[in-house]
């Protein structure tokens, strides 16, 4: 019997590649550039399946696929897919979710220590030879311990975040989520707060919700208005959720203190992003996942997701909006 045709746009461990290899025969992208849409566009022509990540699944795509039964991303995040779309072609979307929170949680953990520390700023001051007096107050910054942290979006990776910052740091954590979470509450000694509570009360305001219509600027020129002016503010989740306008202009009227980024609106960022001149703000390039332990994880959770669905089994993470196409 023949095996089902799959596409595979990323390079991934040969370990991953021999077991989808074992059930499907698949081609894969093998470029260090990024796969261009249209060029994805003429090798979706035979394929019951694809992996990938961040490329957006809408007809303009669909419509080269006919025979597409699954997109399984590599990522925890969904956003690039169009779900009325795969829903009127019966196309199931796949996501993997939980191999990576640890590894976020400790990114934001990064950018927290490294914001309010003042770690790459000073770290650049010590190799450009400018270190002059050890006592310099101008080299303080402010703490984490013992304050108040807001999280904003506590799923998993609210959670892990929460559980480090209570038990490594402790912290005070206020959450503001769709859905109150009473036992999260309980077992982690967060506190459930509206938005502007929140906003109000944080000296460090983590944002980690998922990018959907009604997250889409979450954080505006209103949100970081109600922030202390000593708040530092942390982005891991997608770059529009916040509007990055409107963070530059908190940031350059210093109507917040500083800022840890791991996403942007346009991803790679602009060489001429204000961002980038900021010694207060912290840039990273969309890593929060990238290690070489979760990305093994992530990689082979999305190739037994891919293998399931082009078999016609039900794959372990449909997402929740695709589900009744099983
Ligand atoms: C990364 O951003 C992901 O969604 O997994």
């Amino acid at each position: 019997m023949n095996k089902p045709k799959v596409y595979i746009t990323n390079s991934i461990p040969k370990e991953v590649l021999d077991y989808i290899g074992k059930h499907c025969d698949y081609e894969i992208w093998d470029n260090e550039e990024n796969i261009q849409r249209e060029e994805l566009k003429l090798n979706l022509k035979d394929k019951a399946g694809v992996m990938l990540t961040g490329i957006k699944i809408d007809e303009d795509l669909l419509q080269y696929a006919p025979s597409l039964k699954v997109v399984s991303n590599i990522a925890v995040g969904y956003n690039n897919f169009d779900i009325e779309a795969m829903k009127k072609r019966k196309v199931i979307g796949t996501n993997t979710p939980y191999v990576l929170d640890g590894a976020v949680a400790d990114l934001i953990f990064g950018l927290i220590l490294s914001t309010s520390r003042r770690i790459t700023e000073l770290d650049s001051y010590v190799k450009k030879g400018q270190w002059k007096a050890s006592d310099d107050k101008n080299l303080y910054g402010t703490d984490v311990h013992r304050t108040t942290l807001g999280i904003i979006g506590m799923g998993r990776i609210g959670e892990a975040v929460a559980k480090r910052a209570k038990l490594g740091f402790e912290m005070e954590v206020l959450y503001y989520n769709r859905s109150r979470k009473v036992e999260t509450e309980k077992s982690l000694g967060v506190k459930y707060s509206d938005m502007d509570n929140l906003l109000e009360k944080s000296d460090f305001i983590v944002l980690m919700t998922p990018l959907t219509k009604d997250t889409y600027h979450l954080i505006d020129a209103e949100e970081f208005s109600k922030m202390k002016r000593t708040a530092i503010f942390i982005n891991a989740s997608r770059g529009q959720t916040v509007n990055e306008k409107a963070l530059i202009e908190a940031l350059e009227n210093k109507k917040i203190l500083a800022a840890g980024l791991d996403v942007y609106e346009t991803e790679p960022i602009n060489k001429d992003n204000p961002l980038l001149k900021m010694d207060n703000v912290v840039t990273l390039p969309h890593i929060g996942s990238a290690t070489a332990r979760t990305r093994f994880d992530m990689a082979m959770t999305a190739a037994e997701n891919l293998v399931k669905g082009v078999l016609g089994e039900k794959p372990k993470y449909v997402v929740p909006e695709l589900e009744d196409l099983i």
